[in-house]
């Protein structure tokens, strides 16, 4: 099938390459012309496991391409799919100029008809919007070219998103009658063959979905933590309620991790956006608006530990921040809880010797150069003259390090753990002073 996507990010870009891989033929335009530029020289903009492969091949077999030419790419396809971003607004609602204004782009140069898929998070009504948008440009050019709109939120998880977008646990299809329903059908017909993926509903409840899955898992996220800081006042240990609790099949493992608060580019405007769209209704979700501040508060669980180790003035001081990116297996340093840890330290006076996989660039195109900062080679690296050693984001390589290493490199054998990597009675015996979140410091350790 011909398929045309708007905005080449990480949703965009790695469903194109997963629809191109499939046989489909894949055009790809984004208004950032930089960015285009770039992978048309075969250089990838983001951090995916497996996309780099799996773009490039697509790409040198002539499936997928990337353009920033609008109209070239709704003559392209029979499927337009929008996939731009959609940043919460001043007052925290999710912007859709881009969405609009693709939907603009797509009536203006379409002859023939068309399937316009949203893909972006949006909130319920704004199919509405892309429709009256299309519709106000097509009677404006006084043509009467037929064309549907089809909610279809996007539920991969950065960091797994090819996995994810290869085998989704779910497909979900808005539409507002059953006209598009077998185009779709035969657009995901590779990968609902195991069983059927597919879930039809109307618009609405497929736009309301997608904010009510960040929301749920955003909830669990913000309600463990809210048992982590208890556990800390009552002197209980998380990680062991956290299996205590998992274990119950009705509550289940995933998603149940205490830590320094969540971040990303979905979670925390999701949530938000629900909120404002609530508020809007006349409404108030006062779940939702508890997840946020609790999630708010968590992030600056790690300054306040340091500060109350070292402190409120951290002048002279030097602390090793292991993980930048807002979670493993991925460069996103959107809302990341490592900016509040390294604003706040800064703020206090202290300087920063850092280390991310993935996201050392990102954080470099954030911060620019300061005296202040240092972003190093290695995790070994930032251990150099450093006070102290936080740990911000679970990558693979931070679980396992070489603690005597670790305490022979830090001036103060202090470890600050945002993530609960370690088992509080090792690193006791090792001879480090350990910091987690919920870890209640005279608990047995089983
Ligand atoms: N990142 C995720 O994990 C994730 C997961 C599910 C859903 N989503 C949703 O998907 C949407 C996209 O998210 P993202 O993280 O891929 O965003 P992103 O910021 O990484 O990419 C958006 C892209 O759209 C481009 N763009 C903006 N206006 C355009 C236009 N008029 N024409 C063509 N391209 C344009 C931008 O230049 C950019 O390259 C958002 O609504 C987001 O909430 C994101």
């Amino acid at each position: 099938m011909k398929v045309t996507v708007f905005g080449i990010g990480y949703v965009g870009l790695v469903q194109a390459a997963v629809l191109a891989e499939v046989g489909h033929e894949v055009v790809c335009v984004d208004i950032n012309a930089e960015r285009v530029e770039k992978l048309n020289q075969g250089i990838i903009p983001i951090y995916e496991p497996g996309l780099t492969p799996l773009v490039t091949n697509n790409f040198q077999a002539g499936r997928l391409r990337f353009t920033t030419d609008a109209a070239f790419g709704v003559e392209h396809g029979l499927i337009q799919f929008i996939a731009v971003g959609t940043p919460p607004d001043e007052d925290g609602s999710a912007d859709l100029q881009y969405v609009l204004a693709v939907a603009k782009t797509i009536a203006t140069h379409m002859n023939s008809p068309k399937v316009v898929i949203d893909k972006s998070t949006v909130p319920v009504g704004t199919a509405d919007k892309v429709k009256q948008q299309i519709s106000t440009v097509l009677t404006e050019r006084a043509v009467d070219i037929p064309f549907d709109v089809v909610s279809n939120p996007e539920f991969l998880k950065e960091g797994a998103a090819v996995a994810d977008c290869m085998r989704p646990d779910r497909i979900i299809i808005g539409t507002y009658n059953e006209q598009p329903i077998d185009v779709v059908r035969e657009l995901y017909e590779p990968f609902n063959r195991n069983h059927d993926k597919m879930i039809f509903m109307d618009v609405r409840s497929a736009e309301l979905t997608k904010y009510a899955a960040n929301c749920m898992l955003a909830t669990k996220i913000s309600f463990m933590n809210e048992m982590a800081n208890l556990a800390e006042l009552l002197g209980a240990d998380i990680e062991a309620v956290r299996k205590g609790i998992g274990s119950d099949p009705r509550i289940g493992y995933h998603f149940i991790y205490p830590g320094c608060g969540y971040g990303g580019s979905c979670f925390p405007k999701d949530v938000q956006a629900l909120i404002r769209t609530s508020a809007q209704n006349g409404y108030t979700p006062k779940i939702l608006q508890a997840v946020e501040a609790v999630n708010n508060k968590q992030k600056y669980k790690l300054p306040t530990l340091v500060k109350k180790h070292f402190g409120d003035d951290l002048t002279g001081k030097t602390f090793a921040v292991w993980g930048l990116s807002f979670k493993p297996n991925t460069d996103d340093m959107r809302e990341a809880s490592s900016r509040v840890l390294i604003e706040e330290l800064w703020a206090a006076g202290a300087k920063v010797h850092a280390y991310d996989p993935q996201a050392m660039e990102e954080t470099q195109r954030i911060y620019g150069v300061r005296s202040d900062f240092v972003l190093c080679g290695t995790k070994e690296a930032a251990l150099q003259e450093a006070d102290a050693l936080i740990i911000c984001t679970e990558w693979q390589q931070f679980k396992a390090p070489d603690f005597d290493f670790l305490k022979q490199q830090l001036k103060t054998p202090v470890v600050f753990d945002g993530r609960n990597l370690f088992d509080p009675e090792r690193l006791k015996q090792k001879g480090l002073q350990y910091y987690a979140i919920g870890r209640g410091q005279s608990v047995l350790q089983f």
